[in-house]
C-alpha cells in the first residue's frame, strides 16, 4: 500500500500502533513494525528518561524496521520532566515521534531539531489545525469513538475525518475504534492516509498483557465502554467494569471531587488487571471496536488480514459500485 503516511515513515502499510500507557512496550512495537505498520513504544510507561532510551536499545534488537515512541504531555499528580524525556527519546535515536495530550509545543524544537517526524494525535480540528501551524508533520484524529482521551466536543471520524480532509495540508490518520479492513478502505476514501489502532492491538499474541484482558477484548462488544469524568472535562473511554460504575456514579453526583475518585482510576491498580487479569480491580482504555475483535492473532496475521481485506474492496467492490 502506498499513501502520503507510508513515503513518509518509510512503511509498508498505513497501519499505526498508538501509544499505550503500561502496555506500549518494545515487543509489542518490534511486532507491529516487522509487520509493516509502525509500531510504537510509550516513554511514560518507562519510570525514567534513561529506561526509554534501554526500552528503544531492545526494540532494536527485534526489529531493523521505523518504530516510533510515544510522549503524552497531560496534567499529572506528580510532574513529569517531558522535556528530559523528549531528549531521551531523541537520543534513543528513534526518527519518528507520537506526541498526545496537550500541545506539543514544549517539545517541538527537540524533535525538529534532530529531524525526526511528529505525528501528534488529537481530538479536534482547531487542535489538529494548530499542530500542523507547530510543524507536526502528520495528525492523528481521535474520534469520538476512541479509546482513552475522547476529548468534549464528542464529535465522530465519520465527520472528523471529511473535515480534516478539507481543512488540513499535512496527511492525517484516522483512530478510534479502527479494527478491520472494510475500516481501512473507508478511512482511506474519507481521506485519511492510514490508520491508528489501540485497542485492536491489546488482542494480540505478542501484546504482553494478561490473557483475560485479551479475553475480555473479545467477548466485549460496542457497548461495553464506559466514558468517565466527563464533569471534570477530561473524559475518557473505559472498559466498562465495576470501578467504572463507580466512576460514573461519583461523576453524577456534584457534591464529589477528583479527590473522591482518584483511588479507583490510580495508575497502581493496573498491575492487578494488566499482569493478573483481574478485571474488576482497574481501570483501562479500551473502545467500542471490541465488537469487532473475534480472536487473538499474531500482529502479522491480523496486520495481512486488514490490509487483504481493505485491498478486496478497494480493488473489487468499489470499482463495482461505478462499472459502467
Ligand atoms: C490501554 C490503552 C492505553 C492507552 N494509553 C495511551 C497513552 O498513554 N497515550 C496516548 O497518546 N494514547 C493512549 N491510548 C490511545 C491509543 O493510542 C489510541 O489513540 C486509541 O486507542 C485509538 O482508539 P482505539 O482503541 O479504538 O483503536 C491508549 C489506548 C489504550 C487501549
Amino acid at each position: 500500500m502506498k499513501t502520503r503516511v507510508t513515503e513518509m515513515l518509510g512503511i509498508r502499510y498505513p497501519i499505526v500502533c498508538g501509544g499505550m500507557m503500561r502496555v506500549g512496550r518494545a515487543k509489542l512495537a518490534a511486532a507491529v513494525s516487522n509487520a509493516g505498520g509502525l509500531g510504537i513504544m510509550t516513554a511514560l510507561s518507562l519510570p525514567t528518561p534513561d529506561e526509554v532510551i534501554k526500552e528503544v536499545v531492545l526494540c532494536r534488537t527485534m526489529t531493523d524496521q521505523p518504530i516510533a515512541v510515544n510522549l503524552t504531555i497531560l496534567p499529572t499528580i506528580t510532574p513529569v520532566p517531558y522535556e528530559d524525556y523528549a531528549r531521551a527519546i531523541v537520543a534513543s535515536g528513534v526518527k519518528i515521534v507520537e506526541t498526545a495530550g496537550n500541545n506539543p509545543q514544549r517539545v517541538m524544537p527537540i524533535f525538529k531539531e534532530a529531524g525526526i517526524k511528529v505525528i501528534h494525535k488529537c481530538t479536534s480540528i482547531r487542535h489538529a489545525k494548530k499542530a500542523e501551524t507547530l510543524g507536526c508533520d502528520i495528525i492523528s484524529i481521535d474520534g469520538f469513538e476512541c479509546a482513552g482521551h475522547v476529548g468534549e466536543d464528542d464529535v465522530p471520524n465519520m465527520l472528523l475525518l471529511p473535515l480534516a480532509a478539507e481543512q488540513l495540508s499535512v496527511p492525517f490518520i484516522a483512530s478510534g475504534a479502527l479494527g478491520n479492513g472494510r475500516q481501512l478502505a473507508a478511512a482511506l476514501a474519507l481521506g485519511a492516509d492510514g490508520i491508528n489502532m489501540g485497542t485492536r492491538f491489546l488482542a494480540t499474541q505478542e501484546c504482553w498483557i494478561h490473557d483475560n484482558v485479551k479475553q475480555a477484548m473479545v467477548r466485549g462488544t460496542e457497548l461495553d465502554t464506559q466514558i468517565v469524568f466527563r464533569r471534570l472535562r477530561n473524559s475518557s473511554r473505559l472498559f466498562k467494569n465495576a470501578i467504572t460504575r463507580e466512576l460514573a456514579a461519583l461523576d453524577a453526583d456534584p457534591t464529589k471531587t477528583f479527590e473522591d475518585m482518584k483511588h479507583l482510576a490510580s495508575g497502581s491498580r493496573s498491575p492487578a488487571v494488566f499482569e493478573r487479569g483481574e478485571l474488576d480491580a482497574g481501570t483501562w482504555s479500551s473502545s467500542g471496536v471490541m465488537g469487532l475483535i473475534h480472536d487473538v492473532p499474531t500482529c502479522a496475521e491480523l496486520i495481512e488480514r486488514i490490509v487483504a481485506d481493505a485491498t478486496e474492496i478497494i480493488r473489487k467492490r468499489l470499482p463495482a459500485v461505478v462499472a459502467d
